[in-house]
């Protein structure tokens, strides 16, 4: 498994692509804008509101800096932020203790300017926690919270189909799980036999996958597609769209 997400440069393009102003995101104006705020975005057009309880817990596993998890302290309470990568937590837990993290954004080559990073102001910090955990066995302490997200996380694991069912069993009866994934299936991530389809022409997609294992115990309440862009230098850019769906389990 690469241990990309804790170097300098996974830092700076998750910084930009969680907190990043829409000019160091999209320098362009004929570029796809509409990609930009991608993990504000997933929390405000995937969330049922009219299904999240009064005092609403949330677990974001594979959090990255942790937007989305600052994000979700605006409905819920209690927000946990989970990620295998140390830096990327420390990072994480800087935004929530202090609201900024002063790091840089890649220009071209070497070329490097100096941006300080913020917490937007209706996030509700203090609700926030965050910690390194292994999205593939989920630590025994967690419990069960009203809203699990697993975003752009499961195409990253060694073995898709068991993230999937370690994060189905932290969602309560009634609660719901909020899911993306642009399906990008690579060997030095996930061994092509734990695809989640995709194997061969005629195979069933990653869709087919997740649906036949997350509908044995949840409903599917809605889908839409979500593009987003991660810039890896002022002239590269990583355009791409995820499946996002949410779940809703069913009572016990
Ligand atoms: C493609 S990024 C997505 C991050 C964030 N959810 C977002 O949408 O911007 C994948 C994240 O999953 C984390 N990750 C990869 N494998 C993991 C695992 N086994 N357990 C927990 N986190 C993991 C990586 O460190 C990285 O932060």
């Amino acid at each position: 498994m690469s241990n990309d997400y804790e170097s300098d440069a996974l830092l700076s393009e998750y910084l930009l692509l969680h907190y990043g102003n829409e000019d160091d995101g999209m320098p362009y104006a004929f570029g796809p804008r509409d990609a930009l705020d991608f993990p504000q975005r997933c929390v405000d057009e995937l969330l049922q509101k009219d299904v999240l309880p009064a005092e609403a817990t949330a677990l974001d596993v594979g959090c990255a800096v942790g937007r989305s998890a600052l994000a979700l302290s605006e409905r819920c309470v209690s927000v946990t932020g989970l990620d295998l990568s140390q830096r990327f937590i420390d990072t994480a837990q800087a935004m929530a203790d202090q609201g900024h993290v002063d790091h840089w954004i890649a220009e071209e080559g070497r070329i490097r300017t100096p941006r300080r990073f913020s917490v937007p102001a209706a996030c509700k910090r203090e609700r926030v926690s965050f910690r390194v955990a292994d999205a593939m066995a989920l630590p025994q302490d967690l419990g069960q919270y009203d809203v699990v997200m697993m975003a752009n996380l499961i195409c990253r694991t060694p073995d898709p189909a068991r993230c999937l069912r370690e994060g189905m069993a932290r969602v309560k009866p009634g609660g719901q799980l909020l899911l993306t994934t642009p399906y990008t299936w690579l060997e030095t991530f996930t061994a092509s036999d734990a695809w989640l389809g995709a194997q061969d022409d005629s195979a069933a997609r990653g869709w087919d996958g997740v649906a036949a294992i997350l509908s044995i115990e949840f409903t599917l309440r809605h889908r839409q597609d979500m593009p987003f862009c991660i810039r890896e230098h002022a002239r590269k850019f990583q355009w791409s769209v995820a499946d996002a769906s949410v779940w809703v389990k069913h009572d016990a």
